[in-house]
């Protein structure tokens, strides 16, 4: 173990954008721990290992980091990359499965951030990549609680990063558009459905297939958020792909009442 090393934790690293995270900051020189809620099936390589970790516990967010921090004495980057979707009209969603998002998604990543904090001021830097979405930035209907979960992330990751400035440590943002892994297979999805949207069920379900299909690789990903992780002078925010980057530019410039037809276009409601 070589201690001018840099150390690097991803969470969700068993599939998809974390699993290309983990390996491209190998890549980069990095010592790497990835964390699964069941890190027993996973198979490190060299710079790699695994650590079990499940963001929505207290006790487990404790655990991982102290085995972090004890194993090297140091954790330079953290990449909150775990995270779950949500699918169905909000209506059709139980409460109970709304906390689930935002226990994963936002409280995750706030538990992951406390966790971290202490070492990264006192070794006085630091690197938080927070992976949030597209979602992050406008509305998506049938997806409403992953959406309000990446646009709470977003202000917490924002304003936690004024904070912390001056100790050397940034928390920055990553923002992919659709990309092709797993993620469709993991989201959280309604026990009961309303016959009131069966109509716009199905459609969602092709504006997904379709955005999903032409998805980019979660190598794409894992390059952007290697860069954030990096990046000397880091930006605020790093959108991935070419919807992202146009969607972001579109929001902050496009009249309100436009933006608004352009969602209800691209998801084929009725104007
Ligand atoms: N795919 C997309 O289109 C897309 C677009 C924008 C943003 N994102 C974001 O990218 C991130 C990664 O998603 P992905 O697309 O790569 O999906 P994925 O392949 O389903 O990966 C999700 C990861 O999160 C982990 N995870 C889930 N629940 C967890 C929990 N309670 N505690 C700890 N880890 C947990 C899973 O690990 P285990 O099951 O092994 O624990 C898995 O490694 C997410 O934050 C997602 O919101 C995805």
């Amino acid at each position: 173990m070589n201690a001018q090393q840099p150390v690097a934790l991803v969470t969700g690293a068993s599939s998809g954008i974390g699993q290309e995270t983990a390996l491209r900051l190998v890549d980069a020189g990095f010592q790497v721990v990835g964390t699964s809620r069941d890190a027993s099936r996973l198979t490190a390589v060299n710079g790699l290992t695994f650590v079990d970790l499940d963001v929505s516990s207290d006790a487990s967010v404790a655990a991982a980091v102290e085995h972090v921090v004890g194993r090297f004495g140091r954790l330079d980057v953290l990449v909150n990359n775990a995270g779950i979707g949500s699918g169905g009209a909000a209506e059709e969603l139980s409460v109970a499965q709304d906390q689930k998002v935002f226990d994963v998604n936002l409280l995750g990543v706030i538990r992951m951030m406390k966790a971290v904090l202490p070492q990264m001021r006192a070794q006085g830097h630091g690197r938080i990549v927070n992976v949030s979405s597209i979602a992050g930035l406008v509305p998506q209907p049938h997806m409403a609680t992953y959406v309000a979960s990446k646009h709470a992330l977003e202000g917490y990751s924002e304003s936690v990063d004024h904070e912390v400035r001056e100790y050397g440590v940034r928390a920055v943002l990553v923002e992919p558009g659709p990309t092709s892994t797993p993620f469709d297979g993991a989201m959280v999805r309604p026990e009961v459905l309303l016959p009131a949207y069966a109509q716009q069920r199905e459609t969602f379900a092709a504006v997904m297939a379709d955005s999903l299909k032409d998805g980019d690789l979660p190598a794409t990903v894992a390059k952007v958020i290697a860069a954030a992780a990096t990046d000397v002078k880091p930006k605020l925010r790093y959108p991935v792909g070419v919807t992202a980057s146009r969607v972001s530019l579109l929001r902050r410039f496009v009249p309100a009442r436009v933006f608004d037809k352009q969602i209800r276009k691209i998801n084929r409601f009725a104007a």
